[in-house]
């Protein structure tokens, strides 16, 4: 393990701020990543995407009839934001947004945040009812002191996780309090499964 990086020291970290990394994802591949039918699915839902990247997919989601919001740690927006189109610079944790939700995602994103279970805790808050949240996540970059245990509290926190297809996923609102410390992340753990360096989150309970 490397020194546990703060917030502040993971948004410069080179591995986040790594310019190689795909933002340019279009919505088939964001619905392939997700395992979605995006383009049936947005036409006059609320969508929210977190890590959106340069906001192609976002683009396509709010042609076709969604109310969008794009968030992202950095201003590498290849699009222009419109009537029901939002881009936002943020960094989660932290950003908060003032709606809820018919649709929540992350396309490889969480592998390059701080505190990963506080952003799944979040975004448990802003599901509308039948809203659904679904994201690429890999419980090998969250280090707890029992994995095993981690799936098991993330199930019975009402996710599914897909530890083949590396996603994670809920319907419908929830307040919740994961039983764990973030301690911090780790930049130096090396490649996860995309074949990008990613950070690995710790916590401790
Ligand atoms: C691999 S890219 C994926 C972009 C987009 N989802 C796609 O699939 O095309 C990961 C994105 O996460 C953003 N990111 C990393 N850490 C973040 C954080 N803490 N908060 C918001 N965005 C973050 C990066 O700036 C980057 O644009």
């Amino acid at each position: 393990m490397g020194k546990l990086l703060g917030a502040a020291e993971l948004e410069v970290s080179p591995v986040v701020a790594n310019n190689a990394m795909n933002r340019g994802r279009r919505l088939a591949s964001y619905s392939r990543e997700l395992g979605l039918d995006l383009a049936g699915l947005l036409p006059g839902r609320r969508w929210l995407d977190l890590c959106c990247g340069e906001g192609h997919a976002l683009a396509e989601g709010a042609m076709l009839g969604a109310d969008v919001t794009g968030v992202d740690l950095v201003d590498h927006f290849a699009v222009r934001p419109g009537r029901n189109l939002r881009l936002v610079v943020a960094g989660v944790p932290g950003w908060r947004p003032g709606e809820r939700f018919d649709l929540v995602t992350v396309v490889h994103g969480l592998h390059y945040v701080g505190d990963k279970l506080r952003v799944l805790a979040d975004v448990a808050g802003w599901l509308n009812e039948g809203g659904r949240f679904v994201a690429s996540f890999d419980v090998a970059s969250v280090e707890v002191p029992s994995r095993r245990g981690l799936v098991a509290t993330l199930r019975g926190q009402g996710f599914g996780y897909d530890a083949r297809a590396k996603r994670i996923w809920r319907t419908g609102p929830a307040v919740i309090e994961f039983p764990y410390d973030y301690l911090g992340a780790d930049d130096t753990a090396g490649p996860n499964y995309t074949g990008q360096p990613a950070v690995v989150s710790y916590y401790g309970s």
